[in-house]
């Protein structure tokens, strides 16, 4: 089997929308399918490549400029890269697609009131008391994307169902050997 392109998958949406979670399954998926995988999330490279960075306009999409540096190497040497972060602004996240080549953007996307109510991390709640500023939903913006490749609406699906799309994406763009076949020959045998 030919050696597949490497690829950037990059989640945005608010915190507590899922981009984490789906992350996780995916990884799973491509290493089961014995591909090199490389994760980069913000929470992770906020504790060393990031580390120091508020949560400024500015410093965001310094952070998100990192690690779109870092895929890009990654990616050009053939890693499947999965980033989950926020990247509230367009201006950074373009950049970032326009200098990585095999670039797909998945929009995470749950509304405010859900992301709020799962709090995971106990954010929203500091958040909403003020004791958290500057934070992407309450007080500081998210930018949607204007045409990513895929929208995953994380309050009327499961985390596995998104991660499917996801991977069916992938091999629609060529990323991915689709897995069908298998399936194929087994339903026709069932029949
Ligand atoms: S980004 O805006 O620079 O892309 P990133 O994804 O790296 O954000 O980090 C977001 C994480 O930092 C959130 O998941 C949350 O755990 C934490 N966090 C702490 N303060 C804030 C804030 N003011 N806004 C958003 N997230 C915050």
């Amino acid at each position: 089997m030919n050696e597949q392109r490497g690829f950037t998958l990059w989640f945005t949406g608010l915190s507590g929308a899922g981009k984490t979670t789906i992350a996780e399954i995916v990884e799973r998926e491509l290493r089961e399918r014995e591909r090199p995988v490389e994760v980069l999330d913000g929470d992770i490279v906020r504790t060393n490549l990031s580390k120091g960075l508020t949560f400024s306009r500015e410093d965001r999409n310094v952070n998100v400029l990192r690690i779109g540096f870092v895929a890009n190497l990654l990616t050009r040497n053939g890693v499947a890269v999965i980033v989950s972060a926020i990247s509230p602004y367009k201006e950074a996240r373009d950049q970032v697609r326009r200098r990585i080549v095999d670039f797909v953007e998945v929009f995470v996307d749950a509304p405010l009131e859900v992301c709020a109510e799962r709090d995971v991390k106990g954010l929203y709640k500091k958040a909403f008391a003020g004791e958290i500023t500057q934070f992407t939903g309450v007080s500081d913006p998210y930018e949607p994307p204007a045409a990513p490749d895929l929208v995953l609406k994380t309050d009327e699906e499961t985390p596995q169902e998104s991660a499917r799309k996801v991977l069916e994406k992938l091999e629609y763009f060529g990323y991915l050997w689709p897995q069908e076949a298998q399936e194929t020959e087994y339903n026709w045998g069932s029949r």
